[in-house]
């Protein structure tokens, strides 16, 4: 039985400014599940994860984490309840200037007082967890990109989260690390105990992943629910958003023709020989 929280959404409408771009949702994101955030770009889905994190100001309504509505606790219930979350942001978000094993303590230093010994230990634990073990002390650029992600989930890990909240993990990567994050994300929710909310456009993630999926456009929650009743909906705006995987791998692409080559070996010829000449002449 999962002892983490549940995150509720009551009457909440998130924006910037007065702006809403998203209204009223009435959501439960259950405790201990892994519950995938999907719709089009812009329709909301990084705004929802910038108020659950309280990056953001609500416009209306209110958030919950378990029992604790997050507008009523003290600065410092607050702060307890956010280093208890874990957040993989989209390109791992490591800083440049850190190895690899400075950008994962980072967070250790920078909340607890564990002795130097202690953090490292956690470090190189979190790292052979994501297959890092041998990357401590990689500088981010040294990183490929599947790399950095596993990094961020790292870090993500090290508080030993209760809540973890990840911005589209799998993007920019193929589809065969796609599915490999996909699965070391459902490992590391079962190893930690987690409440999971994962935006995505991935809709093979989330027919991988969810156990609830909620779903926003046109400024709303447009479905909540299982993957199963999902699966079967009838609705025209869902059915299209779900039947639409194929058609953007088939997207047309342009036709050029082909290189010729020997109009390529002419026109570096004449444009080394132009070079040859001058370096000879001078
Ligand atoms: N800091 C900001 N200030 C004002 N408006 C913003 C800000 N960030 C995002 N928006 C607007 O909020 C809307 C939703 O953006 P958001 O980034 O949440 O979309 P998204 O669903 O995450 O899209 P994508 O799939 O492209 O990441 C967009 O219209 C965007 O222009
Ligand atoms: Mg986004």
């Amino acid at each position: 039985m999962s002892t983490a929280p549940g995150i509720r959404l009551e009457n909440l409408t998130i924006g910037y400014g007065k702006t809403a771009i998203v209204s009223d949702l009435n959501i439960e994101f259950p405790g201990g599940k892994l519950s995938m955030v999907v719709g089009g770009s812009g329709s909301g889905k990084s705004t929802l994860l910038k108020h659950v994190l309280q990056l953001q100001p609500s416009i209306d309504g209110k958030i919950f984490f378990g029992e604790h509505d997050m507008d009523s606790l003290s600065r410092r219930e607050n702060h307890c309840i956010r280093q208890r979350t874990g957040v993989l942001f989209q390109d791992g978000a490591l800083l440049g200037s850190l190895r690899l094993k400075d950008n994962i303590a980072l967070p250790l230093r920078e909340h607890t007082r564990l002795k130097e010994e202690q953090i490292m230990h956690i470090v190189k634990d979190r790292l052979s967890m994501v297959e890092l073990g041998h990357a401590l002390e990689l500088f981010p650029n040294e990183l490929s990109g599947g790399m950095r992600k596993r990094a961020g989930l790292a870090r993500a890990l090290v508080m030993d989260p209760q809540v973890l909240l990840c911005d589209e993990p799998t993007s920019g990567l193929d589809p065969v690390m796609s599915a490999e994050l996909d699965q070391l994300l459902l490992e590391m929710m079962r190893h930690f105990d987690m409440t999971m909310v994962v935006v995505t456009h991935d809709l093979a993630s989330m027919r991988a992943l969810a156990d609830f999926v909620v779903i926003l456009g046109e400024g709303k929650c447009i479905y909540q629910g299982t993957i199963e009743t999902l699966e079967k909906t009838q609705d025209p705006y869902l059915r299209r958003f779900l039947d639409r995987a194929p058609e953007e791998r088939h997207a047309p692409r342009l036709t050029m023709p082909p290189l010729d080559p020997a109009m390529l070996k002419r026109n570096c010829n004449n444009f080394l020989g132009e070079k040859e000449t001058v370096r000879k002449g001078g």
